[in-house]
C-alpha cells in the first residue's frame, strides 16, 4: 500500500449524451461496467482508499462496484446534486479534507488509461521544480479536440489556465491540447481551494478544471504531465465513442490471440472473445461467435458459428457446434456439443461425452462417454459413464415447489421418452422402456417399463 495516496474517482453523472435511462457508468465496455475499468486501474496503485463518488443511480453503481472489488477498499460517497466535478470531489471533503498526502482524481467515464502513465504522472507531481506540485494534471494533444476542455499555456509554455469547450473562445478553440481528466492534488490544498471555486460559467457548475487556476493564483505550483497516447485518455460520452472503443478493445484482443496464441478466427470481424478470456492453440473460432466473461477455452477446439460462451471452462479437442448457449459450466477434454444445445448453471460435461441437439443441461454432472443425443432436458442430475440418454428423456426435477435430484449410474440405457420423476435413482446396467414414467429407485441391471414404471427384468442391463 502507498502511505500518501488516495484515489478518488468522480462516476455521479448521468451522462445526458448517453441519451440512456441508465448511468453512463454502468454502461458495459468488454462485458465490465465502464467503472469498474478504472476502478482495477486505480487499484493496481494500492492507495490507501478508493473514493468512488455516487449519484445517478447510486444503489446499483455501489453494487457493480462491490461485485468486483473488497468493501474495506471502496469508500462510496454520495453527491446529492451533480452539480459539476468540483462540486464531486467537494463531495468527499468530510473524508479527506484533514488527510495529508496525494489525492489522485480520476473519471469514471475515461477507462483506457493505463497504470504505468498514472505513475508517471504522480512521479512528475512529486519531483516538479524539486519540492513537488500542488497539482498536476494530465494533458494530451488530440486532431480533433472539440468537446474537451482545453489547456491554456502561458508565454513561459507554463499552466495558465484551462477552458472548458462552452466556455472557450475563437482565438482559443485553435488549442489542441486538452484537459483529459486525471489529476493529482495535494489533499490539503486542493480542499482550500475547492471552497474558493465558484459557477460563475456557461453550464453554471461547479468546474474541478478550475481549481488548477485558483492554486495558481495562490502562488501554488501547478503541473502539466503530458501523455503521448490520446487513445488511453479518451473519455465516452456518447454510445458511438462507447461502440468504437468496445471494438478497438476487441481487435487487440483478438490479435493477441492470433498473433501470440495461434487461435484461428475465421472471420475476426465477426467474433467477440472478452479480453480477460484464454483461448488454447489451433483451436478455431467460426463466425458469430462469442466469448465473455472470464472463459478459458482450451487447444484444438473447434466453436462453430452462432455460439455463445460465457464464464465457461472448455477443455482441449472439443467440439462445440451450431448455435449453442454455454453458461458457467465445464466442458471435458474431446466431449462433443450441439447443435443448438443450451448448457448452464455448473453443468459438467465429461470427457468424450456427447451432448446432441434440442438437449439442455442445467447444474448436472454428465460422465465420461455418456451420450444425450436428442431432445432432452437433464437438470440437478449426475450421470456415470458410457450411458445412453434416449431422445425426448426428462428430468423431472421440479414438483411446483423444489427442485430435486436424479442420479443415473454408469452403463445405463435411459429408453426414449422417459420422465424421470425426481428425487430418483438409477442403478447401473439398468435400462428402462421408451415411454416409461420412473417414479421410484430403479436396481442394477434391472429393466423397467410402463407407467408408472415396473421391473420386468431384473438382470437385464448386465451384460
Ligand atoms: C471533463 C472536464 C474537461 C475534460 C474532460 C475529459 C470538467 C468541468 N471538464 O469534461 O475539461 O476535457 O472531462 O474527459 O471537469 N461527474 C460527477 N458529478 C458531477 C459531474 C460529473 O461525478 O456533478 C462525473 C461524471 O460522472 C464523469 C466525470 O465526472 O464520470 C466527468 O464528467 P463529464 O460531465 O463527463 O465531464 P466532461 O464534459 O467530459
Ligand atoms: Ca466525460
Amino acid at each position: 500500500m502507498k502511505a500518501d495516496l488516495d484515489v478518488l474517482i468522480m462516476a455521479a453523472g448521468l451522462g445526458t449524451r448517453m441519451k440512456s435511462n441508465r448511468a453512463k457508468v454502468l454502461h458495459e465496455l468488454d462485458g465490465r461496467p465502464l467503472v469498474n475499468h478504472i476502478c482495477e486501474t486505480a487499484s493496481l496503485l494500492e492507495p490507501r482508499k478508493i473514493y468512488v463518488i455516487v449519484g445517478h443511480q447510486a444503489d446499483e453503481v455501489k453494487k457493480a462496484v462491490l461485485a468486483e472489488f473488497d468493501e474495506s477498499r471502496v469508500v462510496f460517497v454520495l453527491q446529492q446534486q451533480q452539480l459539476g466535478t468540483g462540486d464531486a470531489v467537494n463531495a468527499a471533503r468530510e473524508h479527506l479534507a484533514n488527510k495529508e498526502g496525494t489525492l489522485l482524481v480520476l473519471s469514471g467515464d475515461v477507462p483506457l488509461i493505463r497504470v504505468e502513465t498514472l505513475q508517471e504522472m504522480l512521479d512528475t507531481h512529486a519531483r516538479f521544480r524539486g519540492r513537488g506540485a500542488a497539482c498536476t494534471l494530465l494533458s494530451v494533444r488530440l486532431k480533433e479536440p472539440f468537446g474537451y476542455g482545453r489547456v491554456v499555456r502561458d508565454e513561459n509554455d507554463d499552466f495558465q489556465s484551462i477552458v472548458e469547450q462552452r466556455d472557450l473562445s475563437d482565438e482559443k478553440a485553435e488549442i489542441d491540447e486538452v484537459n483529459a481528466g486525471f489529476y493529482c492534488f495535494d489533499i490539503r490544498k486542493l480542499f482550500s481551494a475547492l471552497a474558493q471555486l465558484g459557477n460563475d460559467n456557461a453550464q453554471g457548475e461547479y468546474y474541478l478544471t478550475d481549481v488548477p487556476q485558483i492554486l495558481l493564483s495562490d502562488g501554488e505550483d501547478v503541473a502539466v504531465f503530458q501523455c503521448k497516447n490520446p487513445l488511453e485518455v479518451e473519455g465516452v460520452n456518447d454510445r458511438r465513442q462507447l461502440a468504437e472503443m468496445e471494438r478497438r478493445i476487441r481487435d487487440r484482443t483478438l490479435r493477441r490471440l492470433m498473433l501470440e496464441g495461434g487461435v484461428t478466427f475465421i472471420d475476426p470481424s465477426s467474433s467477440y472473445v472478452s479480453s480477460r478470456s484464454v483461448i488454447g492453440r489451433d483451436t478455431v473460432i467460426y463466425p458469430n461467435v462469442s466469448i465473455e466473461g472470464e472463459s478459458q477455452i482450451g487447444e484444438s477446439c473447434l466453436i462453430r458459428s452462432g455460439t455463445r460462451i460465457e464464464n465457461s471452462i472448455i477443455g482441449n479437442g472439443v467440439e462445440v457446434r451450431d448455435n449453442c448457449l454455454i453458461t458457467d459450466s465445464t466442458l471435458r477434454d474431446e466431449c462433443t456439443i450441439g447443435p443448438m444445445a443450451h448448457l448452464r448453471g455448473h453443468a459438467d460435461i465429461g470427457t468424450n461425452a456427447k451432448i446432441g441437439n434440442f438437449v439442455e443441461v442445467k447444474k448436472s454432472k454428465i460422465g465420461r462417454g455418456t451420450k444425450a443425443s436428442h431432445l432432452t432436458y437433464l437438470g440437478d442430475a449426475t450421470l456415470g459413464e458410457d450411458t445412453n440418454i434416449g431422445a425426448g428423456t426428462i428430468t423431472c426435477n421440479f414438483d411446483g415447489k423444489h427442485k430435486h435430484e436424479t442420479h443415473i449410474g454408469s452403463g445405463v440405457k435411459i429408453g426414449s421418452d422417459t420422465m424421470l420423476i425426481a428425487p430418483v435413482t438409477v442403478g447401473d446396467g439398468a435400462v428402462t422402456g421408451a415411454g416409461s414414467v420412473v417414479t421410484k429407485d430403479v436396481e442394477p441391471n434391472t429393466l423397467v417399463a410402463g407407467v408408472p414404471a415396473r421391473p420386468i427384468k431384473p438382470g437385464t442391463g448386465d451384460r
